[in-house]
């Protein structure tokens, strides 16, 4: 939705840093989006850093009470075969990214020959566990993006500040083809899959995206979005007030013409539309333009974005102001991701009618950047991995989680500061984790179904979801939102299947933090990416998977707050990605060069972080390489050399991003 864009210097800085230095850095100043959101920790009150490492805590909602209090021991009766209700069919890829195009070069990678190898290792583990993960490049910026021959310094993407023209100061964007190169690169290590927009904010058609996109992406390139929310077009001032559905609708004809005379796209059948934000249009005002029946066989997606709420006030002084602390409440209970889909239900269904699939093509906790201390919580964490299972199971074919820059709060993943690269890492958000539990909950077969159990009689903190191959149970996912660190709102489900052999034993993952409130501490299994600036992109910990012994039925205990993911059948864990194999690591140093690391395609393809063994992979600078074979993926960031803090220089060309 609305993102502020930021500025860095302009010119490039050479930095010589001795990494022994004792350097704290705790986010840079000076960025335009300071939170305002209440705050209860005293190092928050007057903090001035990035979005992103912003230390505020909220306190957690107070356990609730009467009879909004759960029963703490319920059944949960599942049945093979012949269970009504179920979603359509659904991919381990569900859940995937929506990357603003302003921050490729600081996300993916600097070029096609400089890939990001924490972003390699974090898609890595969602493709192991649902077999392939959705990307979308774009948002604002993609309306007013120009394919460029080459830029200055070979840089990828370039903002011409000098030229904004829009009242969110969104810049026009200059790229070369050489990002879509580095997605292509990108593919080919990890089964990355992707969306593009073609530009809209004139109907003078640029397509060179649609053309180069195809020929560099081919089969990774899932869709191209016609129009990014226009239905806040006329409010941006991107098209005079009376502008409609209809006048959408006739763009998008005239679209469809400018690609048909086009001989460079060879597949036609591939725009995503209308890609509202359900602000000023509902999707019916598009339909019942006649939309889907004009355009046919030109839409490979229908897809909407949305967002439960905004923070824009805080950042533009526009709009209604919302307390974090307040509206907290509101996204740990399961009645907020069903109030999140309800505007859709009749779009889904509506959807299968045509034939079409539906996608919600960017979405996160908050618009305009998120809230500190919310959007960056592991209620947030649960709040997502709720509302994405409740998208599953009604209809929707995939949700994008929105990914900015350093002046948001809600990002699943944050590289460093760019003047930070060298002693830092990334820092992985709660919401990165939803995505993990989403894949391995779906699992890779293409094949699960999705049912809301409406658990404990519909209690809304103790929400549940059984996900079916074949219309058998195979796995169970069970939600806790309170948040009770005496234990005991820990609350156990009974889980047994009838019309067919009871299992004799089932296996649990946990995804689990000390409160909703919590940051950091925040593990999957067992395994963490850690704190702020810690990671490269890998899990770290053994996996810890639970063996629960069954009698008539499987007892499941959940704590409060948690998650925990039942796997009924062996099949159903080892196909999510566990087999249990000593698996293991993507990045090897690459000793030659300081500050490159190479990666070794094969094992990045089956990385799972440090699951089932206790193999640490070494990222630092001089220690040893595994003579795995080299796939030249320059990586000049952080990896390198934080474990390298005892060793004496290294000298740090930085650029510009
Ligand atoms: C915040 O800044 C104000 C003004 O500089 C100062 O008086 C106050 O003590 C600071 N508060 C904290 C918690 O550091
Ligand atoms: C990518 O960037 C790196 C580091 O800035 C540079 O050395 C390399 O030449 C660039 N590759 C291309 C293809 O521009
Ligand atoms: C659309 O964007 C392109 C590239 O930034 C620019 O050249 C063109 O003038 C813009 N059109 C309008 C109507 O602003
Ligand atoms: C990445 O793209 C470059 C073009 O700049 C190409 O030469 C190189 O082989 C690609 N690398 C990989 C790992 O595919
Ligand atoms: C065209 O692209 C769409 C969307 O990715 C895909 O479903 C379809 O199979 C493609 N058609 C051909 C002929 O490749
Ligand atoms: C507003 O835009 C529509 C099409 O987008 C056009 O038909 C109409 O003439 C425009 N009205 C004005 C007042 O410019
Ligand atoms: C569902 O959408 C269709 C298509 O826009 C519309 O005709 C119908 O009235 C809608 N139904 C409801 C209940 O909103
Ligand atoms: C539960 O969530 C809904 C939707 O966000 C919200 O309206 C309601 O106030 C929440 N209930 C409680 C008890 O917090
Ligand atoms: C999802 O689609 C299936 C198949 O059409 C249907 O039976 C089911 O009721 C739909 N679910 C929801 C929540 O709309
Ligand atoms: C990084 O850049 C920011 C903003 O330009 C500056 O305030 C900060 O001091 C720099 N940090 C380091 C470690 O150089
Ligand atoms: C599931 O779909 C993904 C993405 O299209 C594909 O890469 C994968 O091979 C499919 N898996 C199966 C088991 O068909
Ligand atoms: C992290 O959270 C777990 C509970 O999820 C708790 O047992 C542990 O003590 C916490 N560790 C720290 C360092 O706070």
């Amino acid at each position: 939705m609305i993102e502020s864009t930021f500025l860095l210097p302009l010119l490039p800085i050479i930095f010589l840093l001795p990494v022994y230095a004792q350097v704290t850095v705790y986010g840079i100043t000076g960025q335009q989006f300071i939170g305002q959101t209440a705050t209860n920790t005293a190092a928050a009150a007057n903090y001035t850093g990035s979005a992103a490492y912003d230390p505020t805590v909220l306190t957690a909602p107070s356990i609730p009470i009467g009879d909004q209090y759960p029963s703490l021991q319920f059944d949960i009766q599942l049945q093979n075969g012949g269970t009504n209700g179920l979603s359509i069919t659904q991919q381990g890829s569900f859940l995937g990214f929506s990357v603003e195009m302003s921050v490729v070069n600081q996300v993916l990678g600097r070029n096609s020959t400089y890939l990001q190898v924490p972003f390699l290792n974090l898609m890595a583990n969602v493709v192991q566990r649902g077999g392939a993960v959705n990307v979308r490049v774009g948002g604002n910026t993609q309306d007013l993006a120009v394919l460029v021959d080459s830029l200055p310094d070979g840089k990828i993407i370039q903002k011409d500040t000098s030229a904004s023209t829009n009242p969110t100061d969104t810049p026009p964007l200059q790229f070369t083809n050489d990002l879509i190169i580095m997605m292509r690169n990108i593919s080919d290590l990890t089964n990355v899959r992707w969306y593009l927009g073609i530009p809209f904010n004139d109907t003078n058609w640029r397509l060179a995206i649609a053309e180069q996109g195809q020929q560099i992406l081919g089969d990774y390139l899932l869709g191209l979005q016609a129009a990014n929310e226009p239905d806040l077009y006329a409010d941006h001032g991107h098209r005079n007030l009376s502008y409609s559905p209809s006048d959408y609708l006739s763009e998008m004809q005239s679209l469809v013409s400018a690609m048909s005379s086009d001989s460079n796209i060879r597949n036609q059948s591939v725009l995503i539309a209308p890609n509202i934000a359900t602000g000023d249009w509902t999707p019916e005002n598009v339909w019942d333009t006649g939309f889907v029946d004009v355009l046919d066989t030109s839409l490979a997606y229908l897809a909407v974005e949305h967002y439960p709420t905004d923070n824009c006030f805080a950042q533009f002084g526009i709009g209604t102001p919302h307390d974090a602390q307040t509206i907290f409440p509101t996204f740990l209970n399961h009645t907020s991701g069903q109030s999140f889909v309800q505007p859709y239900l009749n779009s889904t269904a509506y959807a299968q009618t045509k034939g079409k699939r539906f996608l919600m093509m960017e979405t996160n906790t908050a618009s305009c950047g998120g809230f500190a201390g919310l959007s960056d919580s592991f209620g947030a964490a649960l709040w997502t991995l709720d509302t994405a299972m409740q998208m599953a199971y009604s209809n929707f074919s995939g949700a994008l989680l929105h990914v900015g820059g350093q002046n948001v709060y809600y990002n699943p993943f944050t590289p460093p500061p760019t003047n930070q690269s060298t002693f830092h890492q990334w820092t992985i958000g709660p919401v990165f984790y939803s995505t993990l539990a989403m894949a391995e909950t779906i699992g890779p077969s293409n094949n699960s179904q999705i049912l809301d159990l409406g658990a404990n009689n519909g209690n809304i903190y103790t929400p549940a979801y059984a996900v079916y191959e074949n219309n058998d149970p195979v796995r169970v996912a069970l939600y806790n939102y309170i948040t009770d660190s005496s234990g005991g709102s820990d609350y156990t489900a009974s889980i047994s299947v009838s019309g067919g052999q009871m299992p004799s034993q089932v296996r649990v993952k946990y995804l689990v933090a000390p409160s909703v409130s919590e940051k950091h501490n925040i593990t999957w299994a067992g395994q963490t990416f850690g704190a702020q600036f810690a990671s490269d992109g890998r899990l770290t910990g053994f996996e810890d998977i639970q063996t629960i012994t069954c009698t008539s039925s499987c007892s499941i205990t959940v704590p409060a707050p948690g998650f925990a993911l039942v796997f009924l059948t062996d099949n159903a864990l080892s196909e999510s990605g566990a087999t249990g194999a000593t698996t293991t690591f993507p990045t090897t140093a690459y000793t030659k060069s300081i500050n490159t690391v190479t990666v070794d395609a094969s094992v990045l393809a089956t990385s799972n972080g440090n699951r089932g063994g206790g193999n640490m992979g070494s990222t630092s600078k001089g220690s040893a390489t595994n003579g795995g074979m080299k796939v030249g993926v320059e990586y000049g960031s952080s990896v390198g050399v934080v474990v390298g803090m005892a060793l004496a220089l290294v000298i740090c060309l930085l650029e510009e991003w």
